[in-house]
């Protein structure tokens, strides 16, 4: 159990007002949480203080060879007052997986729970309540050695912040337009693919502003081999509906293991509808679309929650899902796991965890 100093600002700032649209990440609590890390020490001071700029220096390891990770949940409002938690547990599993990746110390599990609950617990009345809203949570860690030397650090700074937010796309609910990448690779297996890390992030933006000057607003990428299979959107994992079937790619080291993910496999499984994680080449999903079986295509992620996909682009073939419009299956995702977010359907999978 963790000893955390509270310190509350003098200052608060002014709650955002119920008509904010809460644009994706742009508005920060009151307070964040911060832990320190020196190899002799373990991790030590645990604190909740006011949010504020932090001062490092210039050398320190992570502005120069990325060893860094972070994370994204989020906390919830229901209707009768509750804050809830959507599968912190899943999380901070995958928190340490990353961790173990990239040489960062682990953080006890149930430390890390506690970290996250006392911050939000203390910037409580940011959670913000109307449809579609929730408050962000992005805990993260960096190296903070002031050294030039490629090798792990020895210190760290574990920080997590609050902010709340409506819908991480601007199109909201709406379809939105993937383009197929087909020249530039995100990760290959053994490398830091299914670490959450920024690495993979800043590898993604090049051919994220190709798919923005055509009109697309995400990138769908292939595996990095053979440029065949389909892996990942970045911000999101993938599914198609093909013939009555959902398929997802299997986690083969180069994804990123989403918790939405796991959630939609849940949910589809009980429903009974088959469900298969498996290697999916672009050209099987090309001839579904020709024959007509490719039904639905959807986004999952922590930030996207479920995101319909209207229409692909791979080369010089443009794929028109269906009428480009949200389709069953993803609507009923969409209204069963925010649903289960927010209280208002049962949670026979026991998810949710109250803060
Ligand atoms: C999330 O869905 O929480 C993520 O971390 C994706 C991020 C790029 C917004």
């Amino acid at each position: 159990m963790l000893d955390i100093k509270i310190e509350k600002t003098n200052n608060p700032k002014e709650l955002p007002g119920a008509d904010n649209p809460l644009k994706f990440g742009t508005i920060f609590t009151d307070h964040m949480f911060l832990m320190n890390y020196e190899t002799n020490k373990g991790w030590h001071n645990p604190r909740v203080v006011p949010y504020q700029p932090l001062q490092l220096e210039p050398s320190a390891m992570v502005f120069h060879y990325g060893q860094e990770m972070f994370e994204g949940l989020k906390a919830y409002k229901t209707q009768d007052g509750r804050t809830l938690l959507f599968r912190p547990d899943k999380n901070i599993e995958r928190a340490n997986r990353t961790n173990r990746r990239i040489c960062i110390p682990e953080i006890p599990e149930e430390d890390f729970l506690q970290a996250i609950k006392t911050v939000v617990k203390v910037d409580e009345a940011w959670v913000p309540t109307k449809e579609g809203t929730s408050l962000y949570i992005r805990p993260f860690i960096i190296a903070t050695d002031p050294f030039l030397g490629v090798r792990p650090s020895d210190t760290y700074l574990f920080i997590i912040i609050l902010s709340p937010v409506g819908a991480y796309y601007p199109e909201g609910l709406n379809p939105v337009k993937i383009w197929i990448e087909d020249e530039y690779v995100r990760a290959v297996r053994g490398g830091i693919g299914e670490a959450k890390t920024g690495g993979n992030y800043v590898a993604s933006l090049k051919s994220q502003v190709k798919a923005h000057e055509a009109g697309y607003s995400q990138v769908l990428w292939l595996d990095g081999v053979e440029r065949k299979y389909v892996e990942e959107v970045g911000a999101m994992n993938i599914f198609f509906k093909i013939d009555g079937k959902v398929i997802t790619p299997e986690l083969n080291g180069s994804i990123l293991p989403g918790v939405t993910r796991d959630s939609v496999i849940a949910l589809c499984k009980d429903w009974g509808i088959p469900t298969e994680e498996r290697r999916i080449s672009i050209d099987e999903i090309y001839e579904a679309y020709q024959s007509g079986a490719l039904e639905e295509v959807f986004g999952t992620g922590t930030a996207a929650v479920i995101s319909p996909v209207g229409q692909l682009r791979w080369d010089e073939h443009i794929m028109q899902v269906k009428d480009g419009g949200i389709g069953p299956l993803s609507q009923k995702l969409y209204d069963t796991i925010t649903g289960i977010q927010l209280g208002r359907v049962e949670d026979r999978f026991n998810w949710t965890v109250e803060v």
